[in-house]
């Protein structure tokens, strides 16, 4: 899946851009992103500091490819961008939701 960090066009190479790259930890150490489970994405919080929100499949999709979370706020440049269509997107959060 194609995908680049903000204010940077060149393609990412493959092997950097899978999910679980970033959004897994390890007992030893903390996470590098967020958990990518059903119940951080659904939960009823404040994120990044900013207003209480939670994610469906629109904003899940926001996220990966523009790079924003439900309340509108920026996420860092950590987070690639992807591109990524829409149908394949709604595959890859009812993947995450529902396992
Ligand atoms: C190179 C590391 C990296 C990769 C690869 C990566 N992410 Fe992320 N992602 C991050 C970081 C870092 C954040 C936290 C950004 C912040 O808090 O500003 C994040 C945040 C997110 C969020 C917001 C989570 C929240 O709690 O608000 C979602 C959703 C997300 N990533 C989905 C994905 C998906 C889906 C993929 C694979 C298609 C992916 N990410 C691949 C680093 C990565």
């Amino acid at each position: 899946m194609a995908a680049h960090l903000r204010d940077d066009e060149r393609p990412l190479s493959s092997w950097t851009t899978r999910c679980v790259n970033c959004h897994v930890g390890t007992s030893k150490a903390p996470a590098f992103a967020p958990p990518l489970t059903r119940e951080s994405l659904l939960a009823e919080t404040s994120r990044r500091g900013g207003p209480i929100s939670h994610y469906d499949a629109t904003a899940f999709c926001r996220a990966v490819k523009d790079g924003v979370d439900p309340a509108g706020v920026l996420l860092r440049k950590s987070m690639p961008r992807y591109q990524i269509a829409d149908a394949e997107c709604m595959a890859l959060w009812r993947f995450v939701v529902h396992r």
